[in-house]
């Protein structure tokens, strides 16, 4: 089966070609001199392309007029210039044939607007709506500008892995790995025997691949990942998702300075390329989900992205005078109404809060002269709040060792972290971004669960 897809069709606009052209139906106009209007995507990109059957097809009557919404067609015709409104080339069919027909009756997508609450019980249709294709053409043209800004540096893509035995936010909040059949699993001292699971230990779903990371960074420099992580908060938010997808840069040899103007190059790269390679599906966003996705964007490459310490915002957000739900103190986390409160009332952009209080960042972020701060970073953007967190990392052994026993966890697990503070350890930076995070950013979506193709969530696992 040989096709051309209608995305190549639209851009070159060949009058006179001849295509093979295969889809699905989204809509059938019948006009009163013998023909109908067909719409057909096929995915590729937003418009489809208008198809003009008329009755000198021998299926006419049994097949053309029976096409509804959903069904699969193979078209061969000729582009022609379109004399209606709307499209600009139409392509005149010389056969069609059926390929799968829908029944109007059960198939679920008819032409009003759905619902996204719907739309998420029908994951295996959602992606032939306007809204869930363009973001699925989106999300792949960011995948790829990813890649491409760290390539293009010099980053090695490195693949951490998915199961691991150690937790490296320390947050405990992960999803547990076993064979065992939980009702018979054996005990030790009251407690379930992972000596005798598969690992021989406990294991564990990944919640970040940095400090795997950090042991490439200490041996070839400037690295990335970019994969799949998974937390067992029970955030049940519009931000959150229970699988997400990361993007962790790591570089030895950096500090923090050099992270954050690193991540603030990032993004502007990101922005930057999908308006670019994604016009039609930005303009489509711009129009039905956010009218101002393009404009922020336009603005973000072009603006400096304000830096202030985590002191300096809890000072300001004291004095705002707002009923904030969580009141603020210096060494109170950040509540995303307050992250998202610097951003859209006090910056009017993004805003890069660094030097937070050590007591509510992670163990391995380096310690500050003051005794009291560690080198973090957390971007903030206007209506998501925090999409990328970072820090420089504690490079010094002894300091290291004793963070990791003042946070709860034990310097035994973390043995081979520890050790690369032995061995040449050198000053290292790196940071997390939240690809869902930056989607919806970027799409004006509101809830996580629109930007992924297969949300998992508290209490939510279709399939
Ligand atoms: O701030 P986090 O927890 O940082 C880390 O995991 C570091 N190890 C990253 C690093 O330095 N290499 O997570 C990083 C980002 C957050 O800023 C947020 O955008 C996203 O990951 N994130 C989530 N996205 C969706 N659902 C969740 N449950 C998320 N938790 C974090
Ligand atoms: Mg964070």
């Amino acid at each position: 089966m040989r096709r051309t897809r209608i995305a190549e069709i639209l851009a070159e606009e060949k009058i006179g070609a001849h295509y093979t052209v295969m889809g699905w139906v989204r809509t059938r106009r019948d006009s009163k001199g013998g023909f109908s209007f067909i719409e057909v995507n096929d995915g590729s990109s937003l418009s489809g392309v208008q198809v003009i059957a008329d009755q000198s097809l021998g299926n006419y009557d049994s097949d053309v007029l029976k096409l509804q919404t959903g069904c699969s067609i193979m078209v061969v015709g000729t582009l022609a210039a379109s004399p209606g409104k709307g499209q600009k080339v139409e392509l005149k069919a010389e056969a069609l044939e059926v390929l799968g027909w829908a029944d109007p009756e059960i198939y679920p997508l008819q032409k009003k607007r759905h619902s996204y609450e719907f739309l998420r019980t029908i994951a295996h249709l959602r992606p032939r709506t306007n809204t869930f294709g363009a973001v699925a053409r989106v999300r792949n043209a960011m995948a790829h500008a990813i890649h491409t800004f760290f390539q293009e540096r010099g980053f090695i893509y490195l693949h951490t892995p998915i199961i691991t035995g150690s937790d490296c936010e320390g947050a405990g909040e992960m999803f547990k790995v076993t064979t065992f059949d939980l009702n018979l699993a054996p005990e030790k001292d009251g407690e379930v025997d992972f000596t005798k699971d598969f690992f021989g230990g406990p294991a564990n779903l990944t919640v970040s691949g940095q400090l795997e990371a950090e042991i490439y960074a200490l041996s070839m420099g400037d690295v990335y990942t970019f994969g799949p992580t998974f937390r067992a908060e029970n955030s049940n938010t519009s931000r959150h998702l229970a699988e997400f997808w990361m993007v962790e840069p790591e570089m030895a040899f950096c500090d923090l300075e050099g992270d954050v103007e690193l991540a603030v190059q990032f993004l502007k790269y990101i922005f930057a390329s999908v308006l670019d390679s994604c016009k039609e599906d930005m303009v489509f966003f711009n129009r039905f989900i956010d009218h101002s996705v393009i404009k922020t964007l336009e603005d973000l490459i072009s603006q400096d992205f304000k830096v202030l310490t985590y002191t300096e915002g809890v000072e300001i957000l004291k004095k705002a005078g707002q009923g904030f739900e969580y009141p603020v103190e210096w060494g109170s986390d950040l509540q995303s109404e307050h992250e998202r409160y610097l951003c859209e009332k006090v910056f009017e952009g993004p805003v890069v809060l660094i030097d937070y209080p050590k007591e509510i960042k992670a163990f391995y972020m380096k310690m500050s002269q003051d005794g009291r701060t560690v080198k973090a970073m957390d971007v903030l953007v206007p209506k998501i709040g925090e999409i990328i967190g970072g820090s420089q990392r504690e490079d010094d052994h002894d300091i290291l060792y004793n963070r990791i026993k003042e946070s709860g966890l034990n310097p035994k697990d973390y043995w081979w972290y520890l050790e690369l503070r032995k061995f040449g350890s050198v000053p290292h930076s790196g940071f997390g971004l939240g690809f869902e995070r930056l989607i919806q950013f970027v799409t004006g979506l509101s809830n996580i669960r629109d930007v992924i193709p297969f949300p998992r969530a508290p209490g939510n696992l279709s399939f």
